[in-house]
C-alpha cells in the first residue's frame, strides 16, 4: 500500500505494527527543552509561548513533553488512531494542544499561522522519499522568518532509499533540500542521548529560517 496514504498508517495502528514508537518522549528533545538552544517558552513583546509543530506526531509522547512544558503545541498526523490515545492523555493530564487529523501536504490550506519551530522526528523518513523536496516547500511555509526547524533524522543511511518505510536518510540530500528552501544550518551533531537502539543512526539539524 501507499504510504502517502492515511490507510496504510491507520491500518499499522490498527494491527499494532508500531515498531516506531518508543513508547515514550524522545530523550533528545528531553535533552534539547532543558538546555539553551531550544526556544524559550514565552517570546516577544506579546509574552505568548513559542507555537511548535510537530509533523506526523504518531501518539505524539514529544507532543505530551512540549505541552507540559508549557509550548503552545500542534500535532499534525493523518492517522486518526493514535491521535485519538493523544486526545485521551492530553485529557488525562489536563494539558492542551492542538490536534490536527491532517495531511501535513494539505497544512498551507487550513490558513495556520506560522509556526516559531518545527519538531521533527520520524514523519520525514515516512514519507514517500519522491516528496522529500515538497516536504522542505512546505516547512518553508509553515516556519516563520527567523523560526526555527529542529530535525532529528532517523535512520541515517547513505545510498538513496530503495525501500521503507523507514525511509533512510541521506545527509547531503537534507543539506541540499533545505538550503534551497531557505533554511541556514545552525548546527549539528550525532546525539549521544538518543534511544540505545538509534545510536548513532540518527542526526540532528538546527536550521533557521532566512528571514
Ligand atoms: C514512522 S511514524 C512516526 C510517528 C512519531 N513521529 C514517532 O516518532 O513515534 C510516521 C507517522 O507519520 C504519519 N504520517 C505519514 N505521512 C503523513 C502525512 N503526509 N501527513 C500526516 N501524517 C503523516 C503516520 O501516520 C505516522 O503516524
Amino acid at each position: 500500500m501507499d504510504v502517502s496514504v492515511a490507510e496504510y498508517w491507520s491500518e499499522r495502528y490498527r494491527r499494532g505494527e508500531t515498531g516506531w514508537d518508543l513508547g515514550g518522549e524522545t530523550p533528545v528533545l528531553r535533552e534539547l527543552l532543558q538546555g539553551e538552544h531550544f526556544p524559550a517558552v514565552v517570546q516577544g513583546a506579546t509574552g505568548r509561548a513559542a507555537r511548535v509543530l510537530v509533523p506526523g506526531c504518531g501518539y505524539g509522547h514529544d507532543v505530551l513533553l512540549l505541552a507540559r512544558r508549557g509550548y503552545e503545541t500542534i500535532a499534525v498526523d493523518f492517522a486518526p488512531e493514535p491521535l485519538a490515545w493523544l486526545a485521551e492523555r492530553l485529557r488525562q493530564e489536563e494539558l492542551l494542544a492542538q490536534l490536527l487529523c491532517e495531511d501535513i501536504f494539505q497544512l498551507p490550506d487550513r490558513g495556520l499561522e506560522p509556526v516559531d519551530v518545527v519538531w521533527e522526528y520520524t514523519c520525514y523518513c515516512a514519507i514517500d522519499p519522491r516528496r522529500r523536496s515538497d516536504y522542505f516547500a512546505l516547512m518553508a511555509r509553515l516556519i516563520r522568518p527567523g523560526g526555527w526547524l529542529f530535525g532529528l533524522f532517523f535512520p541515517l543511511g547513505s545510498e538513496p532509499p530503495t525501500s521503507g518505510p523507514p525511509f533512510p536518510v541521506v545527509r547531503t540530500e537534507v543539506l541540499a533540500l533545505a538550503q534551497r528552501y531557505g533554511f541556514r544550518l545552525e548546527w549539528s551533531m550525532i546525539p549521544q542521548t538518543s534511544h540505545p537502539a538509534r545510536q548513532g543512526r540518527e542526526e540532528l539539524m538546527v536550521w533557521k529560517k532566512e528571514g
